[in-house]
């Protein structure tokens, strides 16, 4: 008896879920940088643990740092076309001045965690203002480089739930 060939339907995998994690101007030289304020971790490290993080939940990461205002705008409006889920940002000193980052996460409507290694609310006044934290799902300030890794937790607890 001859056996019969059946198709293999082989489904296309799902493609992952993806995070986008973006930090702003200065930020690429953490691990120096008024290490008093901003910790001894380099970006790159940062980016690395962040990546095994989401790599063991099965979430694609992408991280991306620019010291310009509109190739930050540029990676924002890229992440609607991607598909990313959530994004974590450090707006950095655009935290303080930019209505134009601001404009463009409310533009492409994905939700953001907003974080900061320093808690600027203890510095100078005009770091107290941040013109993201109004559309921002959350804030973490203050808890130096673990800011970014309880950003990632809770969109990894929350990927499926709330973000669709
Ligand atoms: C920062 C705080 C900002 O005020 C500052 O301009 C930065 C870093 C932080 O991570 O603490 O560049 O966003």
């Amino acid at each position: 008896m001859t056996k019969r060939k059946t198709a293999k339907t082989t489904a296309a995998p799902e493609p992952k879920p993806r995070i986008l994690v973006v930090h702003g101007p200065n930020l690429n030289l953490l691990g120096t940088r008024e290490p008093e304020h901003y910790g001894r971790m380099t970006l790159s490290h940062i980016n690395l643990s962040l990546a095994r993080l989401a790599e063991a939940a099965g979430v694609e990461l992408d991280a991306f740092q620019s010291n310009h205002e509109g190739a930050l705008i540029e990676r924002i409006h890229a992440a609607r076309e991607q598909g990313v889920r959530a994004i974590i940002i450090n707006p950095a000193g655009y935290t303080h001045t930019s209505v134009a980052l601001r404009d463009a996460l409310a533009a492409v409507a994905i939700p953001f965690v907003e974080v900061h290694l320093s808690n600027i609310h203890t510095r100078e006044p005009f770091r107290h203002h941040s013109y993201f934290s109004d559309l921002a799902i959350g804030v973490i300030c203050g808890l130096g480089h673990d800011g970014y890794r309880l950003a990632l937790e809770y969109l990894l607890n929350n990927i499926d739930i709330n973000i669709e």
